[in-house]
């Protein structure tokens, strides 16, 4: 059997998906024929994008709300459904980041990354449950290389997104049994995202992480929507509850250099 990557007639939806890493994966499946809804926050970030997938030729749609407010993550994702049927592909990627070592962060700090990444992944699971089809749905949550590896001024996000893992490798368990997949993608330092301005902030700091990754180079947008399209399609019908990473061998070790980094630059920052 011949299987090609083909999302005519298919619904993604986009949770997080109208800036960075997130919109890229967006805007290749509408690349690739899929009908696309995003959600974040931001009216404005909400309307630019669906307004560049629609550039794209794809059927595209989308709605503002906070992954941690339940509610409003239900009443939008029932009008995607109203709008599009049910989904073929969810992808959960809102995440909130900033170096702070646990003794320079409040407790609201904390909390609100916990609440960003793992219980707005919670919620988007939750609500979007229902309106996946039954069988062969496929749901990616976007993960980080601090789920799986320590990292210094990073425990909130390291604490989150090792959660986010977990609720992947539990679902596989539960989900399976209706026909629904789901696994994690972890991408490496991805190439002019928020998520690198933050925790990268100069050239400088940069080249050092380029230099920390195997492959010798930073991930690409697309790095990440390429395996997102492939997550999503038959071509991966018998993996579930995997955490893959993309990220050119970094987290088989050269991530340190970014944890010495950040420790120290969040001291400082905090000291001064
Ligand atoms: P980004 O551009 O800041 O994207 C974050 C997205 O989530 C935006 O669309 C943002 O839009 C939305 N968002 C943030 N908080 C939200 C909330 N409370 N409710 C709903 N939406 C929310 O970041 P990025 O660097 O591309 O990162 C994207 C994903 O990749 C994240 O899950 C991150 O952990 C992961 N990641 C990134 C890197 C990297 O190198 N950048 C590396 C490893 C993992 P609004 O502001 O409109 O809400
Ligand atoms: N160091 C220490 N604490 C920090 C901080 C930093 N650099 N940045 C924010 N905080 C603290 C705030 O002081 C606040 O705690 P307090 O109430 O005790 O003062 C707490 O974090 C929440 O901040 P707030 O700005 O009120 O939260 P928010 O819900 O509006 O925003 C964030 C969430 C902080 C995660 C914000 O950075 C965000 O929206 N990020 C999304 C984009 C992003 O991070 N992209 C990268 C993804 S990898």
């Amino acid at each position: 059997m011949s299987l090609t990557i083909d999302y005519q007639n298919k619904t993604a939806v986009i949770i997080g998906g109208t800036s960075g890493i997130n919109r890229g994966v967006a805007e290749l499946f509408a690349r690739h024929g899929a009908r696309v809804a995003v959600a974040s926050r931001s009216e404005d970030k909400v309307e630019d994008t669906v307004t560049a997938l629609k550039a794209l030729g794809a059927e595209a749609m989308g709605f503002a709300a906070d992954v941690r407010d339940q509610q409003a993550i239900e009443e939008g994702l029932a009008q995607v459904q109203s709008a599009f049927g049910d989904f073929d592909v969810l992808v959960s990627g809102a995440a909130g980041n900033f170096p702070a070592t646990v003794n320079g962060m409040s407790s609201n700090a904390f909390r609100s990354v916990l609440e960003i990444d793992l219980l707005g992944t919670f919620h988007v699971m939750k609500a979007g449950f229902p309106y996946l089809k039954k069988p062969g749905a496929s749901v990616i949550n976007i993960s980080a290389p601090q789920a799986y590896l320590p990292m210094e001024a990073q425990a909130h996000v390291c604490s989150a997104k090792a959660g986010v893992d977990m609720i992947t490798r539990t679902l596989s368990l539960e989900w399976g049994r209706e026909g629904v997949r789901i696994n994690s993608v972890v991408p490496g330092p991805i190439d002019g995202t928020e998520g690198m301005d933050r925790l990268a902030p100069t050239e400088a700091v940069k080249q050092r992480v380029v230099d920390s990754v195997p492959i010798g180079r930073l991930g690409t947008k697309d790095d990440i929507g390429h395996a997102c399209l492939f997550l999503g399609s038959e071509l991966s019908s018998y993996i579930s509850g995997v955490v893959l990473a993309v990220d050119g061998a970094w987290s088989q070790g050269g991530c340190g250099e970014m944890s010495n980094f950040l420790g120290q630059f969040a001291r400082q920052m905090e000291n001064s």
